[in-house]
């Protein structure tokens, strides 16, 4: 798993290398395809539920799930989600990072800083002998301390064989506490956090999560592993 999370990670990082006004969403998939590729591994996404593509790339409004496309171009001042998992020796890792294009607003500095805090602050309580609702309650309470509202209808996840596994990982208080977490666990903690509503919906394509009142969206995702000691991120570079 350390291993096909490192291989996300380094997806990542090209990506993110990649992202100036005029390039496509659907040029930074062939990327994310080829760069997983040639280091070994197959995209998890592609054919997931019927997935179109190999990355998932959500603009401003757009949550996640968003799917690439030859005629969206992307411009100075745009918010962008990059999601991505591999398939590595069976194993997988899940990773997400917000970035801007050039130069974006204040308040859209701020969301970005503030989901990112908000996915450290969850991995903090990622500790054996606690339950898993400690991660889910450091996400919320540093996002609603910053005034940004936790999307509801998604969550993080087991991840293991599989993409998705138990436990779901929410990134808000529920009345469950959630299993203790036990060392080796491994499980993605991956907060949506937004400028306004927390309400989403699914635009037509039936994939295309957006937040209802048009308000900016931000997403952090990393797998990780729960240890004797410190959690260990495992979708690092
Ligand atoms: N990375 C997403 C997650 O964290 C999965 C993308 S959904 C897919 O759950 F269908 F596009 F694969
Ligand atoms: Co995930």
């Amino acid at each position: 798993m350390r291993e096909a999370g490192r291989i996300v990670a380094v997806t990542l990082l090209e990506l993110q290398d990649k992202i100036r006004p005029g390039i496509t969403t659907a040029e930074l998939d062939t990327v994310a395809e080829r760069t997983a590729h040639a280091l070994g591994a197959i995209p998890a996404f592609k054919g997931y539920h019927g997935y179109p593509a190999s990355l998932c790339i959500s603009l401003n409004d757009e949550v996640v799930h968003g799917i690439p496309n030859p005629t969206r171009v992307l411009k100075e001042g745009d918010v962008v989600s990059l999601d991505f998992g591999v398939i590595y020796q069976g194993f997988v890792g899940d990773a997400a990072i917000t970035v801007g294009v050039g130069k974006i607003s204040p308040e859209a500095e701020k969301l970005l800083k503030v989901t990112r805090e908000a996915l450290y602050a969850g991995i903090q309580q990622a500790r054996a002998g606690r339950h898993l609702q400690e991660v889910s309650r450091a996400v919320q309470e540093h996002a609603e301390r910053n005034g940004f509202a936790v999307v509801r209808q998604y969550v993080g996840h087991g991840v293991g064989r599989r993409m998705h596994e138990q436990p779901q990982v929410p990134n808000f208080v529920t009345p469950q506490r959630g299993p203790i977490l036990r060392p080796g666990m491994t499980f993605a903690i991956e907060p949506m956090l937004n400028t306004g509503s927390e309400e989403t919906r699914v635009r037509p394509d039936n994939w295309t999560v957006v937040t209802v009142d048009g308000g900016l969206s931000a997403h952090f995702e990393h797998t990780i592993a729960v240890t004797n000691g410190d959690p260990v991120i495992l979708t690092l570079p």
